[in-house]
Formats: C-alpha cells, sequence, structure tokens
C-alpha cells in the first residue's frame, strides 16, 4: 500500500511529452491475439492495466515481450483458455478478449471484468453484439462462456453508443463472413484508434471516426507496427492542474481535436488555450472564472474521465457551477472526498452543483478510482498546507509515473511512501 504526501500550494510550470493512451493500448493488445504473425507496438505505456492485458494474452499462449515502451506479440501458437478471475479482476479487457476469442478460435470463456468502481457497468450491450455474431452465451456466477456456430457477417445497431461494444463488434467482424455493418457506433479515438491498428494489419474498415461502420471479413490478418498515440486524459489532467494553480504548462503529442470540448471548457473558465499539431499550450489566469454547466457526453462531447477533474477546478474557481454525470451515474467519490479540502459541493447524482471556494486546507483524503484519484492529486496542489493521499495504486493503472511528470511540470513536492502496518497512524 502506497500512499502520497503532497506539498500544497504549488504552480505548474513546465512542458512535457505525454505517455502514450491507455485505453488505446489495451483494445490494441486484445486485437493482437486476432494476428498470428509478430506485431510490434511502440510508445505502449508502463502501466498496470497493460500488464495485465499482457498477463491475459500470456495464458492465452500469445509470446509478449516487452522493451521499455515497445511490446512485441506473436498469437502464432495462441489457443483457447479460461481467464480465470485471477487475471480478469485487474480491468475491464477480459470482456474484449472474449470478443477476441470468439473471433479468432470461435469460443472462449472469462470471468468478470473488474476495473474501476463507477457506476454499475453492465456488459448487455457486449452480449447482444456476441449473440448478432451468433454466438451462444451461457452467463453464470460471474462467469461467461460464448461459443460461434458460424463465423458469419451481422447488421448491428447500438442503443447506446458503448466504447467497449463498439470495439467488441470491430473484433469480431474483421475476421467474419462478408460485410458487417455497425450504427450507433462509439465515435471516441480510442476506437477510431483500435480500427487503424487493425487496418495496417489488413482489415477492410470503411467509416473509421463516423457512427457507422462496415467492415468487410478478410480470411487473414498480417504482422504490423503500430505507435500507440497520446494519452488525451492524462493530457486533459496536466491541462487542469495548471488551470487550478494558476499556471502554464506546453504538453507535446496530443492531438488538441482529441481532448474534445474539453479545451472549450478550459477556455470558458478563463485559461488561454492555444493549440498547434500534436502541443497544446495552456496559461491560466490567477484565478479561475466559474458560472458554468456542464455534462458528461459520448465523444466529442465532455469526457466523463474527466470529470472529477472538472469538479476540482470548479471548486476553486469563482463562482457557482453545475456539472452533471450522464455516463457513470456514480462517478462522485472525489468529489465527495473533495469536501475534506473545505470545497463547498452539493452531490445529488447524477448531478453536483458546486460553490467555488478561494482557499483549500491539506486533507488527508483517499482515492477510490483511477481518475478521481487524479483529481484529489489536484486539489492537494492547490490547497494550503501538506495533504496526504491514499490509494496510490490506482494511479499506477493510467500515469505511468505521475510523481515524475508533477516534477517535470514544476510541483517537485510529492513523495510517496510505502504503507507498512503500524508505521503511519
Ligand atoms: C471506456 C473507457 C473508460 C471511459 C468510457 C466512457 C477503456 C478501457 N475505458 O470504458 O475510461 O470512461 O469508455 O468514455 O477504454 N454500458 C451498458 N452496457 C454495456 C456496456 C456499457 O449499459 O454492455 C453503459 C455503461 O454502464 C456506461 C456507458 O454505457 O454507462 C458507457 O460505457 P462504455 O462506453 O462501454 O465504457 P467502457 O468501454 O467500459
Amino acid at each position: 500500500m502506497e500512499r502520497m504526501v503532497i506539498g500544497g500550494r504549488q504552480r505548474v510550470s513546465g512542458e512535457l511529452h505525454v505517455q502514450g493512451s491507455k485505453n488505446l493500448a489495451l483494445p490494441v493488445l486484445c486485437a493482437c491475439l486476432l494476428i498470428p504473425e509478430p506485431v510490434v507496438l511502440t510508445h505502449c505505456p508502463l502501466l498496470s492495466d497493460v500488464e495485465e492485458t499482457l498477463a491475459m494474452l500470456q495464458t492465452l499462449g500469445v509470446f509478449v515481450k516487452r522493451e521499455g515502451h515497445t511490446v512485441f506479440c506473436d498469437a502464432k501458437d495462441a489457443a483457447p483458455a479460461k481467464l480465470s478471475k485471477e487475471v480478469t479482476q485487474g480491468n475491464r479487457m477480459s470482456i474484449l478478449l472474449l470478443g477476441a476469442m470468439l473471433s479468432r478460435f470461435g469460443c472462449g470463456e472469462i470471468s468478470y471484468p473488474g476495473g474501476c468502481r463507477i457506476g454499475k457497468r453492465p456488459l448487455d450491450l457486449h452480449e447482444q453484439v456476441f449473440s448478432r455474431f451468433g454466438a451462444e452465451l451461457i452467463a453464470l456466477n460471474d462467469e461467461m462462456w460464448a461459443c460461434r456456430k458460424r463465423r458469419s457477417a451481422a447488421r448491428i445497431s447500438l442503443p447506446y453508443p458503448s466504447v467497449g461494444a463498439t470495439q467488441n463488434a470491430i473484433l469480431c467482424a474483421c475476421l467474419s463472413e462478408g460485410v458487417s455493418e455497425i450504427s450507433g457506433a462509439a465515435k471516441e479515438p480510442e476506437v477510431a484508434g483500435l480500427c487503424r491498428f487493425l487496418i495496417g494489419a489488413g482489415a477492410k474498415i470503411r467509416g473509421v471516426g463516423t457512427s457507422k461502420l462496415l467492415i468487410e471479413g478478410v480470411k487473414g490478418l498480417r504482422g504490423t507496427r503500430f505507435a500507440i498515440e497520446g494519452d488525451r486524459i492524462v493530457a486533459g489532467t496536466y491541462l487542469t492542474a495548471a488551470a487550478m494553480s494558476g499556471g502554464e504548462c506546453l504538453l507535446h503529442g496530443v492531438s488538441p481535436n482529441r481532448l474534445g470540448s474539453y479545451l472549450e471548457f478550459l477556455r470558458r473558465l478563463g485559461c488561454e488555450v492555444s493549440a498547434k499539431d500534436e502541443s497544446i499550450r495552456l496559461r491560466a489566469p490567477e484565478r479561475l472564472t466559474s458560472g458554468l454547466s456542464v455534462k458528461t457526453e459520448p465523444y466529442p462531447g465532455f469526457p466523463t474521465d474527466l470529470q472529477p477533474m472538472a469538479v476540482g477546478a470548479l471548486c476553486v474557481a469563482r463562482g457557482d457551477a453545475n456539472v452533471e454525470e450522464t455516463i457513470f451515474e456514480e462517478r462522485f467519490a472525489a468529489a465527495r472526498e473533495m469536501q475534506k479540502f473545505g470545497a463547498r459541493l452539493c452531490i445529488a447524482p447524477p448531478n453536483v452543483s458546486i460553490h467555488g471556494v478561494e482557499k483549500h486546507f491539506g486533507a488527508r483524503v483517499q482515492g477510490r478510482d483511477l481518475r478521481g484519484s487524479a483529481a484529489l492529486l489536484l486539489m492537494a496542489l492547490c490547497a494550503q498546507g501538506e495533504s496526504i493521499l491514499e490509494g496510490v495504486e490506482y494511479l499506477n493503472r493510467g500515469y505511468e509515473d505521475i510523481v515524475r511528470d508533477m516534477a517535470l511540470l514544476g510541483c517537485a513536492d510529492i513523495r510517496k511512501e510505502e504503507k507498512k502496518w503500524g508505521s503511519y497512524e
């Protein structure tokens, strides 16, 4: 168990290259199961979620090797195997690997995926996708078994643009016989990125980045090399840190359009944001101005993964605001914890109303999920006095080394401590 001790009143000032995207690396790794040839992934982030996904691939007989940020995979000798709870509980990728197994082997068996507790996270849309591709499903005691008797293409209309269900439909369609049509598809950059990876391996996909994908099945996919793009949520986190602390930063390696409407949100708070090619610069005013009402939406709308950070920014801004969470209804664990810093919030899911307060004070807080823990770290940087953040292990799921990155951005007064039982109160 680790905790972080964070000095208060730290102002962000600096520049860095943003790590590779977790949410793109994970589905791309799952898609490697479809390719019986060597694949090279560069700029692959060093994260516990990635390591756990590599372990699941190994269980399925995939050769994997990592050298720094480069990952080599070869699924030539892959074979069906059950993904048991020990390997599936860390993240949500077992459900995508079930789609990949159905595509490559025609059958698969998994324990239900773990991941952050940010709402109900049902799997009904994934099940609909598998059924449309001809799979028979048995779900019992948190385990799911699926078997596909035919390999024919499917027409699917998703009632909600789920990122994961769209990615599963893509995985199933690539090696099916005929042309599959997926309408109501999610348009997130991580869906488009998965398509680009598969196209590089020989898949035939049209409509990339739109809500209607047409996928002509091919007989087999070939080895390829692919660079994982910069992580838009990590970029959004650091931009928000600069905004909240009255600082400035320059981030490289992320296309500004990947942040959807989030850059506009930061501008409305009073920040100067300029973007060029793959770089984003932000300069914040001494104090942000609020008076906003925002709601999370599928891409290109306001991203739910940045909602906890946005709530943090509105806590320190001048004025009143309202944030509506339309995607994960229980994603307010961090907002509740922010009250310990002195934040004035009224949480009534799916809404949180916020009265901005100028001064916050160091506190001992508990992170309960990945993005929420990052938001609490940002609050701690702005507060007066030292804070203690517990639940640091969540951060390792999505941030390669947030202490290193914050030091590069001028906030060096953060240290990690190992929690030994009885060693501190
Ligand atoms: C992905 C991202 C996650 C992000 C989310 C929304 C990864 C690894 N994770 O998660 O960081 O927060 O997109 O942008 O890429 N739903 C159902 N039934 C289903 C599937 C989903 O009702 O079968 C609902 C969910 O409960 C949620 C909404 O659809 O309310 C969005 O979920 P989805 O887009 O599937 O998110 P994930 O792919 O799990």
